[in-house]
């Protein structure tokens, strides 16, 4: 029974929300994503009094471990890693929770085990039967690992408990493959029990976006095609692809950001207002948003990719894609992508929206670029505006978090001379707590049960329809065009841009 303090009122924002009693499997405890965002976000949430005292957190894998082991290495990650400051108190008492249960994906002994686990910690540490199963493993093992779970009875809670399984993208490669996954998770979980991370839709700064538009009465009577020219979002990396080749060589950025991130920071920005913040309100709307997307006829004109060769990022001298370790010579990856798409509604018809992503750009930053229109009549001479661009709204997604107008004013001095200038929010100077780390915010909310963030099947599918005809028109169409890493990308993805009269904002 989960215990339910009368004093508390759900609707009373100044108290956080605190996980119930539950605990956490882990499975892939040795990979990236689990000891640099899940493990430490854990630990924050710890430290931050948000996890219930019993949480219990259970790694399974393939290794020889005793639970000392998994406690070591959950211990450097969260050194590494965390957010927060390390406290001793915090890491004893998370520390009493953790277990390790070694074993393949494929052993029945080792799930058994597992399933044991589970009911000790429900009865020493008072999970109360609420498990998560995260699963930080390749995408290829979900089905195997779905169908244990629920041949060991681990699915499926007892009266009023409950289990919930995490997955990490990629869902899928393409739709075929997107649906046959969720085909397989369905087996041993009910749609409303997975939860699929997005790690941009866990970000303070993509939440904003939908602050700053349902919020705020300015912006929206502006928010369409009569006054907006254009958006661009950008999510640039100044990192190569690092130790990643076996993740990263087939899949290429397209399948990697765009498919996810992008188009979900795209649905936010040009979604209807939903009738409230529930998921079901929320996915509706991005559903509807993304099921109208169009794209170009012309693929080969309005879309661009690339791979960066070697070249200069931050004065050091760095290798280029094809040098990179475990990848081979004839790859043909694309670490940089851009595509124009077109929303076929009402309010945003005749207004292109360009996303870009790419590694080893000129900097790391991500942002969404609402463009207006030029001003129909400038009651100025032609010298006077020469400094004058495009309004524009920029919301910083990261790094240096907040959010820019651009508009333009008088210089001062005799002349009437007009140029651009920024008005500018930025986190660090409104706010003086620190925004928490998405994995934080979305761990918290699967263990509240609290599905708003998380996208569903049918989201994943609609954005694979998008992408699918362009990958497949890119693997006719040869090799992506080198670019030197340090730049902004191959000359065809401005060339692409000047065919609609713009260009890509430096951000
Ligand atoms: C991941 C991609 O989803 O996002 C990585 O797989 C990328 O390739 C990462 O580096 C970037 O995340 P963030 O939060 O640093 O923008």
């Amino acid at each position: 029974m989960a215990r339910h303090n009368p004093l508390r009122d759900p609707q009373d924002r100044r108290l956080p929300r605190i996980a119930g009693p539950c605990g956490m499997v882990l499975f892939g405890v040795t990979g990236d994503l689990s000891r640099k965002k899940v493990m430490p976000a854990i630990y924050d949430l710890a430290n931050r009094g948000l996890l219930p005292p019993g949480f219990s957190l259970t790694g399974f894998a393939r290794r020889d471990w005793a639970d000392q082991d998994f406690a070591d290495i959950v211990h450097d990650s969260v050194k590494q890693h965390a957010r927060t400051e390390f406290r001793e108190e915090t890491w004893r008492q998370l520390a009493e929770g953790f277990r390790f249960v070694p074993g393949e994906f494929d052993d029945d002994v080792a799930f058994d085990n597992l399933r044991r686990t589970i009911e000790d910690l429900d009865r020493v540490r008072g999970t109360e039967g609420n498990h998560a199963f995260y699963l930080a493993i390749p995408p290829a093992f979900f089905g195997i690992v779905a169908e244990q779970l629920k041949e060991h009875g681990l699915a499926e809670p007892r009266g009023n408990a409950w289990r919930r399984v995490v997955i990490e993208k990629p869902f899928g490669h393409d739709l075929e493959s997107a649906r046959e996954l969720s085909a397989a998770l369905a087996k041993a979980f009910p749609s409303d029990t997975v939860f699929r991370i997005d790690h941009y839709l866990g970000k303070e700064t993509v939440q904003n976006i939908m602050a700053m538009r349902f919020a705020n009465e300015m912006f929206e009577p502006i928010w369409n095609s009569n006054y907006v020219d254009h958006v661009q979002i950008t999510m640039a990396e100044d990192i190569g692809i690092g130790g990643r080749a076996g993740y990263y060589d087939g899949i290429g950025a397209a399948r990697d950001v765009i498919q996810n991130h992008l188009l979900q920071l795209m649905a936010l920005i040009s979604m209807e207002e939903p009738v409230s913040f529930d998921a079901r309100s929320l996915r509706i709307e991005k559903q509807k948003i993304l099921s109208a997307v169009l794209l170009p006829e012309r693929l080969d004109l309005h879309t661009a990719r690339g791979q960066y060769a070697a070249g200069w990022q931050g004065g050091v001298k760095v290798g280029g894609y094809l040098d990179e370790s475990d990848i081979p010579s004839d790859s043909k990856t694309e670490t940089y992508a851009a595509l124009r798409l077109d929303i076929d509604n009402r309010r945003w018809a005749g207004v292109p929206f360009y996303l870009r992503t790419g590694k080893r750009l000129g900097r790391r930053v991500t942002e969404v670029a609402v463009v207006f229109k030029p001003a129909p009549h400038l009651p100025f001479s032609e010298t006077a505006t020469e400094g004058l661009g495009q309004n524009a709204m920029v919301m910083r997604i990261q790094p240096d978090e907040g959010v820019t107008l651009r508009f333009g004013a008088k210089v001062p001095g005799t002349a009437m001379e007009l140029r651009d200038v920024n008005m500018d929010f930025a986190y660090g100077g409104a706010f003086v707590e620190s925004s928490p780390e998405a994995y934080e915010r979305l761990i918290l909310d699967v263990l509240l049960g609290d599905p708003p963030l998380f996208p569903q099947h049918e989201e994943v599918e609609a954005s694979w329809r998008i992408l699918d005809p362009v990958i497949e028109h890119w693997a006719k169409s040869g090799r992506p065009e080198a670019y030197p890493a340090g730049t902004w990308g191959p000359a065809s993805a401005d060339e692409m841009l000047a065919r609609d009269g713009r260009v890509w904002r430096r951000p």
